[in-house]
């Protein structure tokens, strides 16, 4: 049987330019290319699980425009269930500007309809986050959408993924809704209100936040791997050695193979593994939806 996710997110488009080097302030720089490529960490993890092979059904917001056509066209594409998806009038599509060279990258965002997901469009696609064996939420749509979301799943016994990224001030209740909270290593650095610079330190804190909310925290950390930590103690996982040619996305490939894996039953140490795979085989293409794994690409790696 396939398993059922629902995404409750953020859908943008990625305007990518490919630079030598970055500008600095006051400087008209000359690029290489732009490439205008389906994002957001929403769409991209919604995308992420059904290239895995879930039934998966997006819930956001998209502009009246151009943008908004073809985030939807393509998510269509790769059998993505987009009839939650809402277009709204007179706002543009949420867009990422990143700034890309080869070692590193700016982003800026415009929210645009993002920002219009609110909680009524959630409550009004209540039965599909019930319906689902996971849901997978984010930060970038208002905050009160999401916790509509996660309260609406808890109530169901629907298992909750909470990406908590960007990293924003959140309330120690809303956290608390999450089954499995999975910030990358500078996010839990400001949810845990410290630098973490030692892995010794990661490790201390990441004991106090489980002792704390009792939950699955899954800290990312790049080339490092993955940490997790549950009432069952800590498991790492290495991540492979890969020749990465575009990390955006990565994490939300990680969350996406993650979800998928535990709604299809596997345990946690073998999800953590799944989920690492996926993501390191993310990097080596460019752009974060067209990066993503299917099941026999992850399986055979
Ligand atoms: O996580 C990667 C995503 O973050 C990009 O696709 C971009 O849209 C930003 O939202
Ligand atoms: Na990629």
């Amino acid at each position: 049987k396939k398993p059922k996710m629902a995404v409750v997110g953020s859908l943008n488009m990625d305007l990518v330019l490919s630079l030598e080097r970055l500008p600095v302030i006051g400087e008209t720089l000359l690029g290489k290319e732009i490439h205008y490529i389906s994002g957001g960490k929403g769409a991209n993890q919604a995308v992420g699980s059904a290239r895995l092979g879930a039934e998966v059904i997006m819930i956001g917001a998209v502009g009246d425009d151009m943008f908004g056509t073809q985030i939807i066209s393509r998510m269509e594409q790769f059998g993505v269930n987009t009839s939650a998806i809402a277009m709204k009038q007179d706002t543009p599509t949420g867009t990422a500007t990143i700034l890309h060279t080869e070692e590193d990258n700016c982003i800026v965002i415009i929210p645009g309809a993002n920002e219009l997901c609110d909680s009524d469009m959630v409550e009004a696609h209540a039965d599909a986050i019930r319906s689902a064996d996971i849901l997978l939420v984010q930060l970038e749509i208002p905050l009160p959408a999401v916790e509509r979301a996660m309260r609406i799943a808890a109530s169901a016994g629907v298992t909750i993924v909470l990406n908590p990224a960007p990293a924003l001030p959140l309330a120690e209740e809303l956290i608390g809704l999450a089954d499995i909270f999975t910030p990358n290593e500078t996010e839990f650095a400001h949810y845990s209100g410290t630098s973490c610079e030692s892995e010794e330190e990661l490790i201390r804190q990441m004991g106090n936040w489980q002792e704390r909310y009792g939950k699955t925290l899954i800290v990312t950390r790049g080339e490092s791997g993955v940490s997790c930590i549950n009432k069952d103690g800590l498991i790492h996982v290495p991540a492979r050695k890969v020749k990465p040619v575009d990390t955006t996305g990565a994490g939300d490939c990680f969350n996406a193979a993650f979800g998928f894996a535990i709604a299809s039953g596997r345990e946690l140490e073998a999800s953590l593994n799944f989920a690492v795979k996926a993501a390191s085989l993310s990097v080596t293409k460019f752009g974060a939806q067209d990066g993503m794994p299917s099941l026999d690409e992850v399986e055979g790696a």
